[in-house]
């Protein structure tokens, strides 16, 4: 098939049938979010290459294999953000964000690349949103971060279907001794690690436990974990998150084996997690990064934050059967019959619009049974005739298109108080429905 009608591998259409789907988690996402205090950032989707190499961490996957990296005309090296942390951290600090006051607190919504081999709910480009809080070390910003995470999936009434996996990977002072443990394990392997691990052995060895090579995370599996390794000062702010959440009534597992993958994160860092998306079944990462600003030019500013991928939210959403609103529908279809009746439609059209309702005529040149067939297939909610004996005598008879009942409606100045009262009267109100409420 010729190129040109092709997607490119690993990216997908939002068709408009879907889009309604898209905005309706963006607004949640985004009124979650100033629920919380957060106010959005947008930055550009490439930056310097050099952004991601310093702050992901060039021992990475993402950094090692998986970057879409190119050099400008005038030999500048970018790359497509894989993840959004990195450039809203540099926003930070192009623009001193943080002379405003601290904490700053953001949220974002982007896509993001990744050269990723692909497979059902991986993608190589996808969207994430994400939430970071710069300024503060305490407890309190762990938690609420974590708390504001799963407002969002108790929103949409999945709460209970993720598990919040909990853990903590130290500072780097307890991340020396940590790193010591696992050179140690994995050296007796050295002969199976597959070449990208071996280079990591003595320059990050954590990072061999997310390495995706079958043999390398099998291995991985009796590797010793960080847990037991971290200092008393990361173990009582582990603590303190613990019992905030537990104050939160947020529940949550320690999975010691969490560690992320990517460089950036100090002690608390979580994931949500379900077994109904398969292999690909963390939809919402995140944690503290208490050195990363440091690490990219600025002062030490101890921040945090997660973010979560849509494509996965939404395949979770639609493998438990959850019906999302649609706010799109159309409420009135109004069918012309030549040009007097073209005019008045137009008259009448603008007033319902004028109320942000959605509502349309015919823009094809349709007979008037093929309108009415139209009305049918985009799910019109009303529709009305307008030929000259209704525009002569100012009425018209509003048929609702469900029950078919009609209602007179007058076509002058009081046509769109009439409408709107006949149509809240009848309109199905949109509900959130998920699996179990469907079968009663
Ligand atoms: P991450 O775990 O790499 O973390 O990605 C966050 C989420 O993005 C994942 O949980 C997943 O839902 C989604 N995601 C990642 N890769 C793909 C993919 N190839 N296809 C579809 N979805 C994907 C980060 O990116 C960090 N920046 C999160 C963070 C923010 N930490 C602190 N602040």
């Amino acid at each position: 098939m010729a190129l040109i009608t092709k997607r490119v591998y690993g990216a997908e259409d939002v068709l408009p049938k879907d889009s309604y789907k898209w905005q309706f988690l963006e607004q949640l996402m985004r009124s979650e979010a100033s629920a919380y205090g957060f106010k959005e950032i947008r930055t550009p989707v490439f930056e310097h290459t050099e952004l991601f190499q310093r702050g992901v961490g060039d021992t990475t996957d993402i950094v090692q294999k998986e970057m879409y990296t190119f050099n400008t005309k005038g030999g500048t090296s970018l790359t497509l953000k894989p993840e959004g942390t990195a450039g809203a951290a540099r926003a930070l600090l192009e623009h001193a964000l943080y002379n405003d006051g601290l904490p700053v607190k953001v949220y974002y919504i982007t896509p993001c690349y990744r050269y990723e081999k692909k497979q059902a709910n991986r993608y190589r480009e996808f969207h994430q949103f994400g939430m970071e809080t710069y300024g503060s070390e305490s407890p309190a910003a762990d938690a609420e971060m974590i708390c504001a995470a799963q407002s969002i999936f108790d929103r949409l009434y999945i709460g209970d279907k993720l598990r919040l996996e909990l853990n903590s990977i130290g500072c780097p002072e307890c991340r020396a001794k940590y790193y010591e443990a696992l050179k140690e394990y994995f050296s007796q392997y050295k002969d199976q690690l597959c070449e990208t691990c071996l280079s990591r052995l003595e320059r990050n060895p954590m990072r061999i436990l997310d390495c995706k090579s079958p043999v390398c995370s099998e291995i991985a599996k009796g590797a010793p974990v960080v847990l037991d390794y971290i200092c008393d000062d990361c173990k009582e702010h582990f603590e303190e998150v613990k019992s905030l959440l537990d104050s939160a009534g947020v529940k949550y597992s320690i999975n010691p084996k969490i560690v992320r993958g990517l460089d950036y994160y100090t002690r608390t860092v979580f994931e949500f997690v379900t077994d109904e998306l398969g292999a690909q079944g963390t939809v919402c990462g995140g944690g503290r990064y208490d050195g990363l600003i440091e690490e990219l030019g600025g002062q030490h500013l101890p921040s945090l934050g997660f973010a979560l991928g849509i494509e996965r939210l939404l395949a979770l959403l639609e493998a438990m059967g959850a019906e999302i609103p649609n706010n799109d529908e159309c409420e009135l279809y109004i069918a012309t019959m030549g040009k007097r009746s073209q005019s008045k439609a137009f008259e009448l059209l603008a007033q319902v619009r004028s109320t942000s309702m959605h509502a349309e005529t015919d823009i094809v040149g349709r007979s008037l049974r093929a309108q009415m067939k139209y009305a049918d297939k985009i799910g019109a909610k009303f529709s009305l005739v307008l030929g000259d004996n209704e525009i002569d005598s100012n009425k018209a008879e509003l048929k609702n298109m469900e029950s078919g009942e009609k209602t007179e409606i007058s076509l002058d100045g009081r046509f769109l108080n009439e409408f709107i009262s006949a149509s809240a009267h009848n309109s199905a109100k949109a509900v959130f429905l998920n699996k179990e409420d469907k079968k009663d």
